[in-house]
């Protein structure tokens, strides 16, 4: 499937406050996860350059530059109303769907723009899909939930290979041995953390290449929490995964970058056990350590 018929908008030697870290990080993933002679810059998989994104006259995200390394778990932390989910919306062009948002800049996955004009927002969303705070399955069976993206986007050509892809995303997704017996069964009788994880094999049955999770575990107890992290911390040998959390023990445990926003501007990024054991900027410390928000 060609996505990003383009070439990238991006020029080098943009100047990034927190470069040094980020290297650090792309020169990691590179080691483990690129081609012999690649360059590093491509250990990143999202790049983000002066995003800015308004609702009406209301600007929500001021400059935002950042990289996020593929097969590895970025986390987004900062305090309520300081655009965490605004920007994860810019990753997947969720924000086209709310009428007064206006984004600029640029944001690249691959090296191709997510925005050009040739990018079919609906295959971009099969690409780079999005688990919500509540569980949202459809109201349909669980064999179902997870059967319709492949459906849809004809990833499967019968019956078998369909019931192949269903089968292997649950058990990605740590869900199969709890509903194999029960494939036809509703989708929304399951417990919350299976939902959620139900919603995760409905993701992860497209073959995405990005995984974004806002809060996703939010509504769930902390057994389900335990087994979704534990998801998360499986799944990023495929995927790239961004998840938002409030939780700061949440962003330890499962990130290996965590980037922190204020007020619609991201303050720093870097390594997770960087930014909290040694955090540059006063309202980084603030914030981790319980201060506001
Ligand atoms: N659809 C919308 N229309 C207008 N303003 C919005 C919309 N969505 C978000 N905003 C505003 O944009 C800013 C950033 O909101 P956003 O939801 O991205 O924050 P957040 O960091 O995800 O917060 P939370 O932690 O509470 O989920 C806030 O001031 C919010 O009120
Ligand atoms: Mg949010």
């Amino acid at each position: 499937m060609t996505l990003f018929p383009f070439a990238s908008p991006f020029r080098s030697g943009h100047a990034m406050s927190t470069q040094h870290r980020d290297d650090a990080i792309a020169h990691t993933a590179a080691s483990v996860s690129a081609a012999p002679g690649a360059v590093e810059a491509n250990a990143f998989k999202i790049r983000a350059r002066d995003v800015n994104v308004f609702y009406g006259d209301k600007q929500a995200l001021f400059d935002v530059n950042l990289d996020v390394p593929g097969k590895s778990v970025t986390a987004f932390i900062g305090p309520s109303g300081c655009g965490k989910s605004t920007f994860l919306r810019c990753i997947n062009r969720m924000n086209d769907t709310i009428p007064s948002a206006k984004v600029t800049g640029a944001i690249e996955i691959d090296g191709n723009d997510v925005n050009a004009k040739s990018v079919d927002p609906v295959v971009l969303r099969s690409r780079v899909g999005m688990v919500f705070q509540k569980p949202n399955p459809f109201p349909k069976t669980i064999f179902e939930n997870v059967a319709y993206g492949p459906r849809i986007h004809g990833l499967a050509t019968g019956k078998a290979e369909l019931e192949a892809i269903v089968e292997s995303s649950l058990k990605k997704a740590g869900l199969w041995n709890e509903v194999s017996d029960r494939l036809h069964q509703p989708g929304t009788g399951l417990s919350g953390g299976q939902q959620q994880r139900l919603v995760i094999a409905r993701a992860i049955a497209v073959s995405p290449e990005v995984i974004l999770m806002d809060e996703p575990c939010s509504a769930l107890d902390p057994i389900a929490t335990a087994r979704i992290e534990e998801l998360i911390d499986e799944l990023r040998s495929q995927f790239c995964i961004v998840i938002v959390t409030h939780s700061m023990a949440q962003a330890a445990r499962v990130s290996q970058k965590t980037a922190f926003f204020h007020m619609g501007k991201l303050v720093e990024s870097g390594a997770t056990e960087d930014m909290f054991t040694n955090p540059r900027d006063s309202r980084t410390q603030d914030y981790i350590t319980g201060r506001f928000g």
